[in-house]
């Protein structure tokens, strides 16, 4: 197998606000899919950062007396302290409010203007005169000029549905300062998306898309590119741009860009080159993980920025639905918006990357987190299946062998059979098909578990003169038991971790040349993983309940 070079992100999360479950079905969906590249031996590196401007930074310092670099440093820490405790590893964690994001931030731009893809126009914007600031749509507030209901945001109704421009608003009133909002004009820069319209119908229909998604942008190319506004005025938390004081990039120009300043940051600490990576005629893959809400940004504006800027352009955007929670959307109310640090309290966190990982397909389809399906799920397969296959015969090795498993594989048809497996496991991880990848190993678990049923170590034990036959049994089940902790380490890394420990032997590669260890040596076993316990779900809807009274 020739080794592949591949780059993979996930979105960079707003430096503002804490992970919550909706966002780590994609990080745990890049995480497992990285970490099976590394493990077939690919050389893959996965990067992200904090997504660290824009307005609603800016204001949520403001609120809490701070500097926005305090905000963004204090958040940045407890983004990775969840990553990191979900077992999500990337090769570089960074910040695009950097150095390096602000140098290619400015080359990305100056590449795009000088090639007459700017321009620049008066736009008029509503304005907050006592905070003295241009408001963003979110910033705005009123009643629907449709249904008339009351606090509604200037670019839709949550009440009915509506969509309209704050100027429709009736009885507007800036959300920062509470101030009525003035009408002002002020110069803006736009990036000419249209110049590039012939460029995305051809990028968007070479299969770097899932089918759901080319479609929607083949709708969008027929319906006409806008151009589209980059700029914002100060006060704004963000880069200023080179050419004209007081202007600053848009966040979303430069949250893509991020990507690139990330793993710049992380050729600045190794011997990676950044250009045999982003250079336009790079042979590395790159991919780029994303929820569904922001196709538009990946899918049009970020390779028309690549490409007028002359980098490369991503191999493929991978799109990802929404998490619900027990059929429903996240809500504080019923203390289904979970954060990250509030399931860690009280679960353990392979129970979660288990079941997103045996949920996921590699759809835009979303996804349900069942709380009765999840305790049943994991249970049943973890706990019962996979682990239990260690469980019921490391004690016999243990009491009867010192230890030590027998010096043959006396069942080498039922051992390739589960090596023989790998083809199709493997062809269902590469495709993101994490789902149909779980239940061929746990289809191979059953089997393991039959084998042990049907073989009845607990009754040979009992018999005299069968020592050599339940050394057998119990040596092929752990062997077994090998090969199926060795399938489910992109998904279960802690889990499998200590598997090692216990065999005493480690799962480095891909399971295609795994041989079955014969007179070796274990180490005692201990529970690899215990039942999920209904009270624990209980303590996280009420935790989650409560903190929304101390938001
Ligand atoms: O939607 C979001 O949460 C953005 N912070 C994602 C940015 S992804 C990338 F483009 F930087
Ligand atoms: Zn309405």
């Amino acid at each position: 197998m020739t080794q592949r070079k591949i780059l993979v992100t996930s979105a960079l999360p707003y430096a503002n606000g804490a992970i919550h479950l909706g966002h780590l079905v994609e990080y745990i969906q890049t995480d497992i899919w990285v970490r099976f590249q590394k493990q077939r031996g690919n050389d893959c590196y996965y990067v992200c950062a904090d997504d660290a401007h824009g307005t609603p930074i800016m204001l949520k310092a403001d609120r809490d007396g701070i500097t926005p670099e305090e905000l963004i440093t204090e958040v940045g820490k407890s983004h990775f302290a969840d990553f990191s405790e979900f077992g999500i590893t990337f090769d570089n964690y960074h910040c695009t409010h950097s150095p390096e994001n602000k140098t290619l931030s400015e080359l990305v731009y100056t590449r795009l203007r000088d090639a007459g893809h700017i321009s620049s126009r008066t736009i008029t914007q509503a304005f907050d005169p006592v905070k003295n600031m241009f408001l963003p749509d979110r910033f705005i507030k009123g009643d629907c000029p449709k249904c008339g209901a009351k606090d509604q945001y200037g670019d839709g109704c949550e009440v009915c549905g509506a969509n309209y421009s704050p100027t429709d608003l009736k009885n507007a009133v800036s959300a920062v300062s509470g101030a009525t909002p003035i009408e002002k004009e002020s110069e803006h820069y736009f990036f000419n998306l249209a110049n590039f319209t012939q460029m995305l119908r051809d990028w968007t229909t070479a299969g770097h898309l899932q089918a759901e998604v080319r479609n929607k942008l083949a709708e969008w190319l027929e319906s006409g590119l806008q151009q589209w506004d980059i700029s914002r005025d100060a006060p704004y938390f963000g880069f200023e741009i080179p050419d004209a004081p007081n202007k600053y990039f848009y966040v979303w120009l430069d949250a893509p860009i991020g990507y690139m300043a990330s793993f710049q940051n992380l050729c600045d600490k190794t011997d990676l080159k950044f250009d045999d990576f982003w250079g336009i005629d790079s042979d590395v893959e790159l991919y780029h993980f994303i929820g569904k809400d922001i196709i538009y940004f990946h899918a049009l504006f970020w390779p028309a920025m690549l490409k007028g800027a002359n980098f490369r352009t991503p191999d493929a955007i991978f799109a990802h639905g929404f998490l619900t929670v027990n059929g429903e959307k996240m809500s504080k109310s019923r203390g289904t918006f979970i954060t990250a640090r509030t399931y860690l309290d009280h679960l353990n966190p392979e129970y979660l990357r288990y079941y997103f990982a045996a949920k996921l397909s590699n759809s835009v389809d979303d996804l349900d987190l069942n709380f009765d399906d999840f305790s049943q799920r994991v249970n049943s397969d973890l706990v019962g299946k996979v682990v239990n296959i260690a469980s019921r015969c490391s004690g016999f090795i243990r009491k009867k062998f010192d230890n030590k498993l027998s010096a043959t594989c006396v069942e080498p048809e039922l051992f390739t059979e589960f090596i023989a497996a790998n083809e199709t496991i493997a062809e269902s991880y590469e495709n993101r098909e994490f789902g149909k990848a779980m239940r061929e190993i746990m289809a191979l678990a059953d089997k393991a578990n039959q084998y042990i049923d049907d073989k009845k170590p607990w009754a040979i034990a009992k018999e005299e003169g069968k020592e050599a036959e339940l050394h057998d049994v119990c040596s092929v089940a752990i062997n077994l038991f090998r090969i199926l902790a060795a399938y489910l380490k992109p998904v279960l890394p802690m889990l499998t971790s200590e598997a090692e420990v216990f065999l005493n032997a480690p799962i480095t590669t891909w399971i295609d040349a795994l041989q079955p260890l014969v007179n070796h040596e274990l180490q005692d076993f201990k529970p690899l993983m215990t039942r999920v316990e209904a009270d624990k779900i209980a303590a996280i809807i009420e935790a989650s309940k409560t903190d929304l009274l101390k938001a």
